[in-house]
């Protein structure tokens, strides 16, 4: 017996059925299902569609409801098709007749946003949560190695001088950016869509005000076609969370990288790689990869989200019950995927002095010996010309640039003079740098005070 089939005369095949539940994934949004039937029970007593017995009744209902799901007592059917319809004919089997009351002036079409909204707020707490967890870890692994001196990298070429902390910060500030998005993206989260019905409204008198202020939303829907075919929501959820993904997975391809016997720069804790099953020696850093892995599928997540809604007619269509298992996926992996990266930099060692021989080796100071040139009054290129014939020239040589003594570099310019070791010495370099924003010791650790201070507003 369906709540819906009135006006049929057949059955529903089997296979249809099965096609069209939902329930195996949607019941994950039974608190919040129970949750907006309360509320909204409480507005039909106050405008007088139930009386205050009915309204208990169903409530208690819905309470003993929860406490079935909760202990796995309800058994879920797809002839049932998904979880709004489940907690309803329940509710009308344990109290009978009043519980047929409850979906006056409601439609699944404004319950289901309705409940993907409330998850979507506790879910995206919990995201920022884990979030700033991972940022304060990172703030302190930064403070940690705040000294330690290591390559920059662009096109995957030794570049510049900087820092452990000042790198380790980049991914700080692009997951604070993270955190911003998800906390802009609630304005749009947080809008009561119950009341809209399947697409028009209703007739009777609904108090969508007082159910506003009943489930602590800050607005109220304003157009009721557009409240139930709108997705934008879910959209925005899941584009704030691939960034992260996203993020996460360039950290992790670079650790990879970094603790590769090539670079070894870091080292992986035990607890987050795995062996071979063959090559007794080898240690994978696992974790990371499947983060990276991870990523995609989440951008995929995005992407089947857009494909969905693009194409689809005004208001609800079916279709967008393929809304929640992407929605979902996204939420879960980015959580774990938080969790595993914090662990990955509080654990991890770095090594200072394989970093350091990288730096030495280089000739990155290149950069830096242009800037003296250019203060001691060069025009910019030419200095850049001047320091580019003399890194071909140790290059050949096999040295790096401070071991070209000062009679070889005023054969390339005259205004050269002994200062220029202290000034292209990395540690230097460091000291030096002015600008804000600039891989410089001063400017890390000032960066990282601001940071923590931002985090202990929270
Ligand atoms: N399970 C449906 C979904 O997730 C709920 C809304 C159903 N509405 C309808 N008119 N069949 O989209």
């Amino acid at each position: 017996m369906k709540l819906w089939d009135g006006r049929f005369k057949e059955k529903t095949d089997p296979i249809m059925e099965r096609f069209s539940a939902s329930i195996h994934f949607d019941w994950v949004l039974f608190r919040q299902d129970i949750e907006g039937s309360k509320a909204h029970a409480d507005m039909l007593e106050r405008i007088g569609i139930l009386t205050s017995e009915e309204r208990d009744a169903i409530k208690n209902g819905l309470d003993r409801i929860r406490e079935e799901i909760e202990k796995g007592e309800l058994t879920f059917t797809s002839s049932l098709e998904d979880i709004h319809m489940h907690i309803e004919s329940r509710l009308i089997e344990m109290i009978g007749d009043v519980g047929r009351k409850l979906h006056t002036g409601r439609s699944r079409n404004d319950q289901i946003s309705l409940d993907m909204r409330l998850f979507l707020k506790e879910r995206v707490g919990e995201i920022e949560n884990n979030l700033l967890n991972l940022l304060r870890i990172i703030i302190d692994r930064a403070q940690r190695d705040k000294e330690a001196i290591m390559p920059g990298y662009t096109h995957m070429q030794r570049a510049q001088v900087v820092t452990f902390g000042h790198y380790i910060m980049a991914y700080y500030f692009m997951l604070k950016r993270d955190l911003e998005r998800l906390k802009d993206m609630k304005k749009n989260l947080d809008v009561l869509p119950l009341g809209s019905g399947a697409i028009a409204g209703s007739t009777i008198p609904l108090d969508r005000e007082y159910v506003r202020e009943r489930l602590g939303f800050t607005d109220i829907s304003a157009n009721s076609m557009d409240t139930v075919s709108d997705r934008d929501f879910c959209l925005d959820a899941v584009y704030s969370v691939a960034m992260i993904m996203l993020h996460l997975s360039r950290l992790s391809e670079d650790l990879i990288i970094f603790s590769t016997q090539e670079f070894s720069f870091v080292s992986l804790p035990d607890s987050l790689c795995t062996g071979s099953s063959l090559m007794p020696h080898k240690k994978n850093p696992d974790s990371l990869e499947l983060v990276r892995g991870k990523a995609a599928r989440v951008i995929g997540d995005l992407f089947s989200l857009f494909t969905l809604l693009k194409g689809l007619p005004m208001t609800y269509n079916r279709d967008m019950q393929e809304d929640k298992e992407p929605l979902f996926h996204a939420l879960d992996t980015v959580m774990e995927s938080l969790v595993i990266m914090g662990l990955c930099i509080k654990e991890m060692d770095i090594n200072t002095q394989k970093m350091q021989e990288a730096v030495f080796s280089s000739y990155m100071p290149a950069v830096e010996m242009t800037e003296y040139l250019v203060l001691k009054g060069i025009p910019f290129r030419d200095a850049h010309a001047i320091v580019g014939k003399m890194v071909r020239e140790c290059e050949n040589r096999g040295i790096p640039l401070y071991k070209m003594d000062i009679d070889d570099m005023r054969l390339f310019s005259s205004v050269f003079d002994e200062d220029v070791y202290g000034y292209i010495e990395p540690d230097n370099i460091l000291r030096n740098r002015k600008t804000i924003g600039a891989a410089s010791f001063d400017e890390v650790e000032r960066l990282i005070e601001r940071e923590k201070a931002y985090l202990n507003s929270f």
